[in-house]
């Protein structure tokens, strides 16, 4: 946005006049006042882009000036005009919020340069409150995520429970479910909309560095801490943070995180204060983290502490009808972002999609569907359009009601140890192993009428491990 209106107030006729002319020649609108109380009548009236005021006028000061303007209007631009001998005046001024000053008597090129500086500020603050805008609507649950099924509309309700309060929440669910996008909408349709959302993940961070990366640190707390720094939990004041991968935090910083949930104060590194932060916490993880607390890696009472509100992100597996609706939105997306003519899937390439097993899940599929929209030319995208993706062994060939072999043996294997308090060592590994290649070895075998050479060809194992295994695992040989 340009700069057009700008107000001069100088008690000083040489000087209004001679800063109007050099302004407006310039092609500006200029209003003038004399002094603070008319120049305040004008901000009050009309909308300036910038303010150049003298510190020292009679009646209402440059400095008085300048916090009631701001009450007025708080994005005003303030630049103030001060005498060479009274640097302290300009020092204040800065302190209160001024965007500059000009020490008189000044040249015109001064000016120009502080003109030419305000409209890249005003370029650089009116992107800032375009993001922010964009952001707002991004994160518009109805509009940015996408899924109905079952468990994504269990999501949905309870982001709209935990908005309004300041409830602990935890994520959990795989890599790239989603996790980081819940936080985002929590975040976004939450009275803290506004204020600032802190990500930090915990998992990216070097242990010895994690500390004063969440808390700050004073300068002199340790070699190389030159600087007083503030931390996530500061910089997230008012807002809320998102500790990210807190399956990584190391025992020593958990505890310290308990106390910030319990008593929401925090000390910097090296610092002897306590300072009061108003933060809201979402955690997210992709471990089993109950499991980490059996395992006592995690501490029990922080774990009860995140989990107030625990909001499970189910793989995309377990809920296929996500994944054509999220195939489209990922299409208009990808030819939105990349300014390409609208492209669809072949009813043949969406079943492929659907049939798919995403480990990688929603993550995977955004970047599929954003690869192929980028290579092809064509705008019916065939499945040749998503190149190795289909010649992995990971698509399952089967009715889209179907589970995947894998989600079968996991949902077995959590059902069957559900309830089970405690994990000794022992052979699970072996057992679970032995229950699947049992049956795949019998099959095999049946399919190529006990002939054992053409059935390691099939399973692509050597010959005499195949015989090592069909004697370990004690399958009967049948001979017809
Ligand atoms: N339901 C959804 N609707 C639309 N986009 C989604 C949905 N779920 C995830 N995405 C998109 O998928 C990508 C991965 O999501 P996100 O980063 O939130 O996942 P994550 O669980 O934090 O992953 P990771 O564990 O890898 O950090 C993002 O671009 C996100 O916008
Ligand atoms: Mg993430």
């Amino acid at each position: 946005m340009a700069l057009h209106r700008i107000l001069v107030a100088d008690d000083e006729e040489s000087m209004r006049w001679v800063l109007s002319k050099a302004l407006r020649k310039k092609g500006y609108s200029v209003d003038l006042a004399a002094d603070g109380n008319e120049a305040l009548r004008q901000v009050r009236e009309q909308s300036y882009d910038l303010a150049i005021v003298d510190i020292k006028m009679p009646g209402m000061s440059g400095l008085d000036f300048l916090d009631k303007a701001r009450e007025v209007r708080s994005d005003l631009l303030v630049v103030v005009m001060t005498a060479e001998a009274s640097m302290k005046n300009a020092v204040e001024a800065m302190k209160r919020g001024a965007y500059d000053y000009i020490t008189k008597p000044f040249d015109l090129e001064v000016v120009d340069a502080i003109i030419e500086k305000v409209s890249r500020a005003r370029d650089v603050s009116s992107q800032v409150s375009l993001l922010k805008q964009e952001l707002k609507d991004r994160y518009q649950v109805e509009k940015n995520i996408v899924g109905n099924s079952p468990a994504m509309r269990e999501v949905y309700k309870t982001i709209g429970k935990v908005a309004v309060s300041d409830v602990t929440v935890l994520i959990q669910g795989e890599s790239g479910t989603g996790k980081e996008l819940i936080a985002r909408a929590i975040h976004f349709n939450s009275s803290r909309l506004g204020k600032p959302f802190v990500a930090i993940n915990c998992a990216a961070i070097p242990k010895d560095l994690l500390e004063s990366e969440l808390f700050g640190s004073e300068r002199g707390a340790f070699t190389g801490a030159t600087e007083r720094k503030t931390g996530k939990f500061e910089q997230a004041n008012h807002g809320t943070i998102f500790l990210d991968e807190i399956g990584d935090m190391p025992l020593d910083l958990q505890a310290k995180i308990l106390r910030v949930l319990q008593e929401q104060e925090i000390t910097r590194i090296g610092g002897s204060q306590n300072l009061q932060v108003d933060v809201r916490v979402v955690a997210a993880t992709n471990q089993e983290l109950l499991e980490k607390v059996r395992n006592r890696e995690f501490r029990e009472d922080l774990f009860y502490r995140l989990n107030v509100v625990p909001i499970h992100l189910v793989p995309l597996r377990e809920r296929r009808e996500d994944i054509r609706p999220l195939v489209d939105y990922f299409l208009a997306r990808a030819s939105a972002e990349l300014e390409t003519q609208p492209k669809q899937c072949s009813d043949e390439a969406m079943e492929l999609l659907c049939n798919h097993s995403w480990p990688g899940n929603v993550r995977e599929l955004e970047n599929t569907i954003k690869r192929a929209v980028i290579l092809s030319n064509d705008p019916l995208l065939t499945p040749s359009d998503f190149g190795g993706l289909f010649d992995r062994q990971q698509t399952i060939h089967a009715a889209p009601e179907e589970q995947s072999l894998e989600a079968i043996v996991e949902a077995k294997l959590r059902s069957s140890m559900n309830g089970i308090e405690k994990l000794d060592k022992g052979d699970i590994y072996d057992r679970v192993l032995e229950q699947v290649e049992r049956p795949l070895i019998r099959f095999t075998l049946e399919k190529t009428r006990g002939n054992q050479v053409r059935a390691a060809d099939i399973l692509g194992i050597n010959r005499n491990t195949l015989r090592k295994k069909i004697n370990d695992l004690g399958i009967q040989l049948k001979k017809d």
